[in-house]
């Protein structure tokens, strides 16, 4: 799988030019991507830089050369590369294994165009399939906006740390629910119902701003677009 992951990131260098300001999405198939970038950059000298969205992504960004530039200090990004962890066939995504998909968002919805990578595995029919979908919520509301769930006929779990005692806290300093709805019929309209829950920060219901998605193979990749 880590091949597939890697094709995927290869193949979706020929979307980046010289001078344009990259949206750094988050895990392991965008930092395949980091590290091909860091070296073409190298290789032709390019003029990059990049918006993070996550600490992970500052750090490995910083780690390969690659500038980075706060979000608030640019007028544009051109460019967001990010994974996933399901897409469908409208390309709309469910993000935020990493727990990072609320900055995501934000500079993935900011971008002029927006580049997925993924792998096979990830690829289903109807979202909601496979993982769940992840939802910020502040601290003070995670209990409230649990009860919305249970309204909503979802099921919900907070999300715990592994090498850490109790609930995962985002960069943001928030908490994760990660709620299930069964196979979602209309993502878009569950993104913005969920956006309406007062406490919630954001959910990994990504819908509507894909628009090509570089999906990995054992020896290349399935280039699929809208
Ligand atoms: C982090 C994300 C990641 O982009 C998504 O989980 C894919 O990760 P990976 O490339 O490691 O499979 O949404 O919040």
């Amino acid at each position: 799988m880590t091949q597939n992951k890697e094709n995927a990131a290869s193949a979706a260098l020929e979307e980046v030019r010289d001078g344009m300001v990259l949206g750094i999405g988050t895990g392991s198939t965008t930092a395949f991507f980091l590290e091909r970038l860091a070296e073409r950059a190298r290789d032709e000298n390019l003029e990059l830089c990049g918006v993070p969205t996550s600490i992970q992504s500052a750090h490995l960004a910083t780690q390969l050369g690659i500038r980075l530039v706060a979000l608030n200090e640019v007028d544009v990004v051109d460019l967001a590369v990010d994974g996933c962890d399901e897409f469908d066939a409208n390309l709309d995504l469910i993000k935020g294994r990493g727990g990072a998909m609320v900055r995501e968002k934000v500079v993935d919805y900011a971008a002029k165009r927006l580049v997925i990578l993924a792998d096979g595995p990830k690829r289903v029919k109807q979202l909601g399939e496979q993982v769940p979908v992840p939802i910020e919520v502040l601290p003070f509301a995670w209990a409230a906006v649990a009860r919305e769930i249970d309204e909503l006929g979802g099921q919900w779990d907070l999300r715990e740390g592994t090498a850490k005692d109790g609930p995962v806290v985002t960069d943001n300093g928030n908490l994760i629910l990660d709620t299930r709805f069964g196979l979602i019929d209309d993502p878009e309209a569950l993104e913005r119902r969920l956006a309406i829950i007062p406490g919630v920060i954001g959910s990994g219901l990504f819908t509507g701003h894909v628009d090509i998605v570089y999906c990995g193979t054992n020896d290349g990749v399935d280039v699929i677009t809208r």
